[in-house]
């Protein structure tokens, strides 16, 4: 009998328990959070049997196969390290770490342990964006001249004020982009490959009283040769709204990865409309109870998870994750704010 442990019991770990026990293959054994009062109602609300406040009586139980990172950013290195130190398999949390020594260090242990590292991008396993990229890699959209991507999003003062690491260099290394634009950078690098920096501005333009990091960043990236502008903030008065827009020689396309995920626009060739037309018969799937907020791709992550874990392959590429370790520390280096991220 083997089980899972979530480390870190916050907003996100809904997600994790519910994509482990759709995936089905085992269950969710321990909850752990240092905080006992977040624990308590967390072990009780999701019904998990065993609940600690010490990371180290999860990864000594022999029956705990994989563990979720679900903590502030800063202390994703150290506890993914112990925990594939330890043997286990590991579900972190996006970002995979804050600096390329300790996510490279990551992903070569789990190398040479031969354990599965996997860095939550739930985004990249979205149907709409694997449909979009089928198209790109097809050539419907023709050449690409440019793409535009961006997030606005709105976060209270609460959100960063009523938390310990939000908001902080130390903690969230970064904020609209590392934490919420996260996705919509990392799609990007999916659809378009790898991007290069041009030339990136931060501010902290509405939220400065309640965090010392950027609630505003945007960039000239170019992917080979197609410019790609990039906009995030977390200061507008829209609780989530995400936009790729792909302008080839051959089409348009226009979508999003709020939740769920719509094909706004697709214009061009008769092969691409076509193509949207048929994915937009396409019955969606419904968010899963209690976790709607960030949609149902957790879910479809952790299922290629727990196959990799069970049954050895396909193995997820945690480089992916490296990646993105690799782009934000480029991006906020480009910023006025370089030297306050260490
Ligand atoms: N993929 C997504 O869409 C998505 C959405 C939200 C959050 N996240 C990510 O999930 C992670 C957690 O975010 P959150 O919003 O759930 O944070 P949170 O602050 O709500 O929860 C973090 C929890 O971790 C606990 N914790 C901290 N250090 C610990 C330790 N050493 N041992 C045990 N427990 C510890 C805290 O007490 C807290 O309860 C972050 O990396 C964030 O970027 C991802």
């Amino acid at each position: 009998m083997v089980h899972h442990g979530i480390i870190g019991c916050g907003r996100v770990a809904p997600n994790h328990v519910d994509g482990f026990r759709a995936a089905g293959r085992y269950g969710v054994g321990w909850a752990c959070d240092r905080d006992a009062r977040v624990l308590k109602e967390f072990a009780l609300a999701h019904g998990i049997a065993r609940s600690t406040t010490k990371v180290d009586e999860v990864l000594e139980d022999s029956e705990v196969i994989s563990v979720s990172v679900a903590v502030d950013h800063a202390q994703h290195a150290a506890l993914a390290e112990r925990a594939l130190v330890a043997g286990k398999h590991v579900v972190c949390e996006k970002p995979l770490a804050l600096t390329m020594d300790d996510a490279g260090r990551l992903v070569a242990l789990a190398a040479e342990r031969d354990l599965v590292l996997s860095v939550i991008s739930q985004h990249r396993y979205d149907p709409l964006v694997l449909e979009v990229r089928r198209w790109l890699q097809a050539g419907l959209l023709g050449r690409m001249l440019y793409a535009q991507v961006s997030l606005a999003a709105q976060r209270e003062p609460e959100y960063y004020r009523d938390s310990y690491w939000r908001g902080t260099w130390s903690g969230e290394g970064g904020s609209a982009l590392i934490n919420q634009g996260y996705h919509v950078l990392d799609v990007t690098r999916l659809l378009l490959g790898e991007l290069s920096v041009e030339a990136a501005v931060a501010r902290t333009a509405l939220l400065d009283t309640v965090m010392e990091t950027e609630d505003n960043l945007s960039a000239l990236l170019t992917a080979g040769p197609v410019p790609v502008t990039l906009n995030v903030t977390v200061a507008a008065r829209t609780l989530w709204r995400t936009r790729i827009q792909l302008v080839g020689t051959q089409g348009y396309v226009e979508f999003d990865l709020d939740h769920p995920g719509t094909l706004h626009h697709a214009e061009g060739s008769p092969l691409l409309l076509e193509a949207a037309g048929r994915l937009r018969e396409q019955a969606e799937e419904p968010p899963p109870p209690g976790v709607g907020y960030y949609g149902i791709s957790h879910r479809r992550q952790i299922a290629t998870f727990v196959e990799a874990v069970m049954d050895g392959r396909p193995r997820e590429d945690p480089r992916a994750g490296l990646g993105m370790v690799e782009l934000l520390g480029r991006l906020y280096s480009a910023t006025q704010f370089a030297d306050r991220r260490k």
